[in-house]
């Protein structure tokens, strides 16, 4: 580690892993209600549960998103973060306002939360992804500007680099579109139409940019690229998001009560929203295979790649599928969505928040990576939970395609209950991938616990060493291989 202050990253991580846990259990408790009913009922309703599978989602993605940040601004800045006595304060204000929101939405019936935290002096409750009281909503914009004044402070008076001005440029616009969350009209087209600039806006405009700037990151660390091809691919890849993506929120306007232009913008705009996604793999292999060292953290690679390709398939492909206005017309809301959300949200920013953490955990811990036993066990976690992930994925789409089919197409449409009833295998399969899922990532957390033959080294040690013992066919190999786009290295041998 560069500078003491990053540190402030770790209690951020390990927040961020111990809510990801509880996530997972609550899918399992609503993938479990899904085909047992009554199960857990009257203690945990179908809907609280679903409220704090989807809640602490997005809770713990922020709190990896603010480690990377208080992580990485440090060192690309070259200088200590501006006070990391307020990014630690900031922390348990951040942990406890979300703890006593879970806990709040299963102690108590959600109308009385609603009465008891004043939402109706300010009405902002009961929309999905926004069900938090107004004092949860009220302490996430205190953390999120101590995080901005935090890390603008610091970029400020430090080196600008473009991976921090992307990243900065991300989680302020992750703030303003948050303040949507507190206007609630009562008009519901209206309310709807905003409610978009909060989720939308997010998952497929700012959030994209923080993704990039993180990966950017990592691949930087872990291949040894020059940072002016790492800018121009970013560039590029951030103008298309925001190019695609803003009017692409035309496609949740196609039958909410908007004019009806927006079945034209909204297809033509997304459409081509998969287009940044498909950069950003192109760009993660070109680094990978233009590399100038070889990092001894794997993983850290693998979960770099695996982002990128996972959230092309999840976002691009996926998206895709029900994003133009006349397929959308029989797949709304329907298990296709469901399907897409999951892996759209894996892929783009639980893999790239897995990234960071995988990237940075090790140095937080004293060493440039993590042994080659505790990888094994991290490599292991990778592929359980992204190849059940994948799985969930396929079972939903099957049922969804079945539900469109049999409740929204032919003569004799079926009830949307009587439609459930004969999905049920999906369901049940579904519920297998979520359990291989959790196994997973229970494998990802014992990973940290392996010991194995760790090298206390820092990484430009590391490198040097490298070097040093390299044989000579070697050598000329690398040096032919990278020659023609790498007058640096010629001149360094
Ligand atoms: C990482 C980026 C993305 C994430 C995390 C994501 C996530 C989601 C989620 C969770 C929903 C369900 C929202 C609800 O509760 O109603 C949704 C809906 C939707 N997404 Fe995405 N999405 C992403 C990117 C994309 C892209 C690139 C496209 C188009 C190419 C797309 C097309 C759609 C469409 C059309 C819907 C509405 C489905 C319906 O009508 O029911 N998404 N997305
Ligand atoms: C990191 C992994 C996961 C992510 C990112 C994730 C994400 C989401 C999101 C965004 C939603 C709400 C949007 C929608 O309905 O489309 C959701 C709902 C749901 N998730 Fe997950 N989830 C994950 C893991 C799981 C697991 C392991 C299970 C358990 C089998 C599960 C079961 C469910 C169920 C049953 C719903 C409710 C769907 C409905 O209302 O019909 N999820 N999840
Ligand atoms: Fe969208």
């Amino acid at each position: 580690m560069q500078y003491q202050s990053q540190l402030v990253a770790k209690p951020y991580f390990i927040a961020a892993i111990a809510l990801f846990i509880g996530q997972i259990v609550f899918g399992l408790i609503i993938g479990t209600q899904y085909v047992v009913g009554d199960f857990l009922f009257p203690e945990i309703p179908f809907n609280v549960a679903r409220m704090v599978h989807t809640n602490l989602l997005v809770v713990w993605l922020l709190f990896g998103f603010m480690g990377a940040a208080y992580y990485l601004v440090p060192e690309e800045s070259e200088r200590e973060l501006y006070s990391p006595k307020l990014a630690i304060i900031t922390f348990w204000i951040f942990l406890i306002t979300g703890a006593l929101t879970i806990i709040g939405y299963l102690a108590v019936p959600y109308a009385t939360l609603a009465a008891i935290t004043g939402n109706d002096i300010l009405p902002t409750m009961g929309r999905e992804f926004l069900e938090q009281p107004l004092i949860t909503k009220v302490g996430i914009v205190l953390v999120v500007v101590s995080l901005l004044y935090n890390i603008t402070m610091t970029t400020l008076t430090g080196r600008k680099t473009s991976i921090t001005i992307i990243l900065l440029i991300g989680l302020w616009g992750l703030a303003f579109f948050w303040l949507f969350a507190f206007y609630n009209p009562e008009n519901l087209v209206l309310d709807k139409y905003y409610w978009w600039w909060v989720i939308h806006l997010w998952v497929e405009g700012v959030w994209e940019l923080i993704m990039a700037a993180l990966l950017a990151f990592i691949l930087i660390k872990v291949t040894g690229v020059d940072r002016e091809v790492i800018d121009k691919w970013m560039y590029v890849i951030i103008a298309l998001a925001l190019a695609t993506g803003i009017i692409g929120t035309g496609h949740h306007y196609y039958w909410i009560g908007t004019p009806s232009y927006w079945q034209w913008w909204g297809s033509i705009f997304s459409a081509l929203e998969p287009i940044p996604f498909f950069a950003m793999t192109l760009f993660a292999f070109s680094m990978v295979n233009r590399r100038r060292r070889d990092h001894p953290n794997k993983i850290a690679t693998l979960w770099a790649l695996g982002t990128a390709v996972t959230a092309f398939l999840g976002a691009g492909v996926w998206g895709f599928m029900h994003t133009l206005a006349p397929v959308n017309y029989y797949t709304h809301g329907s298990q296709i969505t469901s399907a897409h959300g999951h892996l759209a949200f894996y892929g783009a920013y639980v893999m790239v928040v897995l990234a960071i953490i995988s990237y940075a955990m090790p140095i937080m811990r004293g060493r440039v990576a993590n042994s080659p036993q505790a990888q094994r066990w991290e490599t292991w976690a990778f592929w359980m939970m992204t190849v059940s992930m994948v799985a969930i994925t396929l079972l939903l789409t099957g049922a969804g395609v079945m539900q469109v089919w049999l409740q929204r197409m032919g003569d004799t449409p079926m009830s949307f209950m009587a439609t459930q009833a004969e999905l049920s295998i999906f369901y049940w399969l579904r519920l297998v991938g979520g359990g291989v899922f959790f196994i997973g990532l229970i494998v990802y957390v014992i990973s940290f616990f392996i010991k194995g033959d760790v090298e206390h080294i820092t990484v430009d040690e590391k490198i040097k060493k490298e070097k040093e013992n390299i044989t000579v066919e070697e050598k000329f190999k690398r040096e032919v291989a990278l020659a023609p786009n790498d007058d640096k290295f010629q001149k360094e041998s």
